[in-house]
């Protein structure tokens, strides 16, 4: 569905993911992030971000002094990026019209304050090519407004929803308030996960 008429191509599927996927899910992201540890990255200001990082597939989207940028490994550990389990590359080719199979995820663990100011997502090579938004545990307060400016809006983003940014929407300006703290019990000591499958190349 598109919860705001006025921003045609952000879509959103409401509890997407039922408890049992919610909880399969979490178990194959744990276990990548055994492998991928997540890492608080900073800004090319050398600002760090309150959430927490980490990506799977061929490539990931890191930040540090020399900026924002794609890389196919991890900046602390030197080793590739985990795969990208089945389970969200089969959402994205059940729920994206894009024809190639995305090549970046990136995972943040938000816990406590942690937020994301408003931004745009456009360091990917081909911006036609849709973001796919999963979230698990801590429902999130998500802003977002058109890309040329002007009012947004926000929408609570709950455990197994699902949102994407495509079309016109792809540029959309978008960022996280604030959790709300014990909303869900999915991730040991409390938090969100959110996982974004991009197309980075
Ligand atoms: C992002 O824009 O990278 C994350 C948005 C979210 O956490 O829902
Ligand atoms: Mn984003």
């Amino acid at each position: 569905m598109e919860p705001f008429p006025d921003l045609p191509g952000f879509l959103y599927w409401p509890g997407r993911l039922d408890e049992p996927a919610r909880i399969a899910l979490l178990a194959e992201v744990e276990a990548a992030l055994a492998i991928a540890p997540l890492y608080r990255p900073a800004t090319s200001g050398g600002k760090p971000f309150s959430v927490q990082m980490s990506n799977l597939g061929p490539l990931g989207w890191v930040s540090d002094r020399a900026g924002y940028r794609y890389q196919p490994t991890h900046p602390a550990t030197g080793a590739p990026w985990p795969a990208i389990p089945p389970r969200l590359t089969d959402l994205w080719s059940t729920l994206c019209d894009w024809p190639a199979p995305p090549d970046a995820c990136l995972v943040n663990l938000y816990r406590d304050a942690a937020r994301m100011g408003l931004h745009q997502d456009r360091d990917e090579a081909d911006l036609g090519a849709p973001v796919l938004s999963v979230s698990l545990g801590d429902t999130a307060v998500f802003r977002i407004g058109p890309a040329a400016g002007g009012p947004t809006r926000s929408l609570r983003l709950a455990s197994g929803d699902v949102c994407a940014l495509t079309g016109p929407a792809r540029l959309a300006r978008h960022g996280i308030d604030r959790l709300l703290a014990g909303s869900s019990q999915l991730i040991p000591g409390g938090g969100r996960i959110n996982l974004t499958l991009r197309r980075a190349t």
